[in-house]
């Protein structure tokens, strides 16, 4: 019980009251489990309910329109506390920004049904900074939380359980303690947890993704330049991934043995970025030339095959 205390005292805010940490303890010497909802099965979505369900504490439910699923819909909202939606936020045809209305659609068929209550609603697709702002104002009453995926589709199931750090993005501390209880089901006692509000935690997520991109474009640049003359690349980019500021991922060409950056990822949350800088009069012209010379450097513009990543038109 005093361990228990302390490891409260430890994680919780420094503002976080007698209250809180009372109501807190009451709830973990109570739980018997967390009940967990997953809207859409995909990579993200996948890799979270078999994820969340490799703690025998938590039962998982999960909906997919387009899968023959475990659960109705009305079951996952019915039976879950925690709800998270992991549907697709592809970018237009036009590539003029990223198309929210999936994500917006799935909020709106759930919002009503949990208005007022104790439930959570956590959104895990990449979504625009300025996603959870409009969506509180739109159903006020809902319990809102931007938690950002950094898992690699190569890897989505390992990468899920062992994250760099978990960011959660919460208008109410609250809120973002009982997250992090989640979590701490099936992470590491050490886990870095980063607890923000929404806004900020959706900036991560493209902040994050959009330097890893920015970082191949670079790299790609160095490598045509040692071509010319005639210095090793492999020598180069094993020697500046040394300095841990850099990191890793220098190769060139790419592990698909193509130039630039693809997939359905970096490309579209590159689109989304642009569009809403462009919308908000935002100067990322630095950010725009990486993505010109993206699409110089690719060979094949693989994210264009990618329904989840590619809206087309009908
Ligand atoms: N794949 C990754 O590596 C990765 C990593 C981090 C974040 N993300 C983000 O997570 C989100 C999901 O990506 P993903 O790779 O899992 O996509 P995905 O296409 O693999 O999975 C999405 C699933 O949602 C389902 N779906 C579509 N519309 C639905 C609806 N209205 N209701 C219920 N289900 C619906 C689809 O059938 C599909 O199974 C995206 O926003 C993506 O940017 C992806």
């Amino acid at each position: 019980m005093d361990g228990t205390k302390d490891w409260l005292k430890q994680r919780l805010p420094e503002e976080a009251t007698c209250d809180i940490l009372q109501k807190e303890m009451n709830k973990r010497e109570q739980s018997s489990g967390f009940a967990i909802g997953v809207i859409g099965w995909g990579f993200v979505g996948q890799a979270t309910g078999l994820g969340f369900g490799s703690s025998p504490k938590n039962k998982i439910f999960w909906y997919d329109k387009f899968k023959e699923s475990q659960n109705t819909l009305e079951e996952v909202i019915k039976n879950s506390d925690f709800i998270f939606i992991c549907v697709p936020t592809p970018i237009f045809e036009n590539y003029s920004g990223m198309d929210m209305s999936i994500v917006e659609g799935v909020i709106g068929e759930v919002a009503s049904k949990i208005t007022g209550t104790h439930k959570i609603l956590i959104l895990k697709s990449t979504s625009l900074p300025g996603t959870i702002k409009k969506m509180s104002k739109k159903y006020p009453g809902v319990n809102f939380v931007m938690n950002p995926e950094f898992l690699t589709q190569k890897n989505a199931n390992k990468d899920f359980l062992n994250p760099a750090r978990t960011v959660i993005g919460v208008e109410n501390k609250d809120l973002g303690f009982r997250i992090q209880e989640l979590y701490k089901t099936i992470l590491p006692k050490d886990q870095e947890y980063i607890i923000t509000d929404p806004t900020s935690a959706e900036v991560i997520k493209y902040m994050s993704n959009l330097i890893l991109a920015s970082k191949i474009i670079l790299a790609n640049e160095f490598y045509f330049l040692s071509q010319k003359v005639g210095a090793n690349y492999n020598d180069v980019s094993r020697a500046v991934e040394a300095d841990p500021r850099i990191g890793t991922f220098l190769g060139v060409p790419g592990w698909d043995g193509d130039f630039g950056f693809g997939q359905a990822c970096f490309p579209k949350d590159m689109v989304g970025i642009l569009g809403l800088a462009k919308d908000l009069k935002v100067d990322m012209s630095a950010l725009e030339a990486i993505w010109k010379k993206n699409l110089k450097v690719r060979k094949h513009r693989d994210w264009e095959e990618m329904p989840q990543a590619f809206k087309k038109q009908k």
